[in-house]
């Protein structure tokens, strides 16, 4: 449950990031979308009405019945009239409202009083629930405003926020569950290696438990027997001392095994075949006259030379054979056979020792894998062997086969490509 809870943080951390990445980004687009829709629309206006103060500015005079007409009432006997309908023209002078152009929103009586506005400045008016703009300048001695109402441009923009909000909503929504399947696909093989490695831990430490508490058991013995001739307790001794040897070897395995997951660089040198095999074959030469035990090495007469990562190779060989060497009975029979195949080597790995049962034989490349009777007859080992040759062949790009019969024997057969890249 706790590490779930690791993952669940960070999970809700990657969906907040992104999805606060996503918001600032719509708001931003939405923010200026909206300033700049809202401008173009009171531009336009704006520059209607200064439109407008211009025609009225630059109307030539008229001659009326041979008289100048009061301005205000000039603009009555034009024809066709000089403001478009939809301006509200204002005319004031002599402290009365001379003129006022036929409108649904106010009169004489009532009208919004733009008089202490600087000249030819747009005002913004909002009268008796209407929104308007207007503009005031001086003509003949008479004050004039022209008016525009924008209720409907207003209402439109309304509109445009209205759907910028929902959209942003259903946008943000969108990047929550996105970000939220995202995050599980990104955390899907931190999650697998994070199981991995507790697994890993967990096997390591219960692999560790036996042999120490084997150590300390023994060394408990000594320390209550400490008048008595060593020789007599050379027993527990040799037994601290294999235990010793093998928590030695489980720990450099462990250290070539974490190593082997993270570093899968390939050192690839020219080597000869022969070269190979004398460097593994007279040390097993020995170790088999040693044990009694019969070891046979076929080769290919021509000299191959091949572009091997030497170390590895030969690492996956001293793995084979240990284990050959390690589950043969005293009258082992152990057999290596190289051949050239074309592109590849064809290795063989042969014995006739204990074999693995079939019901065990799927597991044998499994971390601290060890078979029953292996673990029984108390045979050394830590299970760590086939698991790193199984790393290793898959970054080396080598296919290994096994068959076995328990009672009989076990072949590994590895199909190993001349160069290696
Ligand atoms: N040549 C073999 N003959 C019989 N059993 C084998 C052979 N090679 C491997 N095994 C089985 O596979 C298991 C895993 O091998 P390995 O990973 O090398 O671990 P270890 O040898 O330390 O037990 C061994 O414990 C053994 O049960
Ligand atoms: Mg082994």
């Amino acid at each position: 449950m706790k590490k779930k809870d690791i993952f669940y943080y960070t999970k809700r951390k990657i969906i907040a990031i992104s999805v606060s990445i996503v918001f600032v980004c719509l708001l931003i687009f939405a923010v200026i979308t909206q300033i700049l829709y809202q401008s173009k629309v009171f531009n336009d206006i704006d520059k209607q009405l200064i439109r407008q103060e211009h025609i009225i500015l630059t109307m030539p005079p008229v001659v009326f019945n041979g008289n100048m007409p009061r301005f205000a009432d000039e603009l009555f006997f034009r024809n066709p009239m000089p403001i478009v309908q939809e301006f509200i023209v204002v005319v004031y002078g002599e402290e009365t409202v001379q003129f006022i152009s036929p409108n649904p929103y106010f009169n004489g009586e009532n009208f919004p009083y733009i008089l202490n506005a600087s000249e030819g400045e747009i005002q913004k008016i909002r009268y008796k629930d209407h929104d308007f703009r207007g503009i005031r300048f001086k003509l003949n001695g008479y004050d004039i405003e022209i008016f525009k109402n924008v209720d409907s441009e207003l209402q439109s923009i309304n509109q445009l926020r209205n759907s910028i909000t929902i959209g942003l909503i259903s946008l943000i929504v969108i990047a929550v569950l996105l970000s939220a399947i995202l995050a599980s696909r990104i955390l899907k093989p931190v999650r697998e290696n994070y199981d991995k490695q507790v697994f890993f831990v967990q096997d390591a430490s219960h692999e560790m438990r036996t042999p120490l508490a084997v150590i300390k058991g023994k060394l408990e013995i000594l320390a209550n027997s400490w008048d008595v001739n060593i020789d007599s307790n050379f027993e527990h001794i040799s037994k601290i001392m294999s235990e010793v040897v093998g928590l030695e070897k489980l720990n450099n395995n462990l250290l070539l095994l974490t190593k082997e997951n993270i570093d899968l660089n390939i050192s690839v040198t020219k080597v000869s075949l022969s070269t190979f095999i004398e460097g593994i074959g007279d040390f097993y030469c020995d170790l088999a006259e040693l044990q009694n035990k019969e070891f046979q090495v076929i080769k290919p007469e021509e000299e191959i030379i091949l572009q091997w990562d030497y170390d590895k190779v030969k690492q996956i060989m001293v793995i084979l054979l240990e284990n050959a060497f390690k589950y043969t009975r005293d009258d082992g029979k152990i057999f290596v056979s190289f051949k050239d195949e074309g592109k590849y080597i064809r290795i063989i790995v042969k014995d006739n020792g204990i074999g693995i049962k079939e019901e065990e034989q799927e597991r044998i490349f499994d971390r601290f894998f060890r078979s029953s009777d292996v673990r029984a007859k108390n045979i050394s080992g830590s299970g760590i062997g086939l698991s790193l040759l199984k790393s290793i062949s898959k970054s080396l790009k080598i296919t290994v086969k096994f068959t076995s019969k328990y009672g009989e024997g076990t072949e590994f057969k590895l199909l190993v490509p001349k160069v290696m890249k």
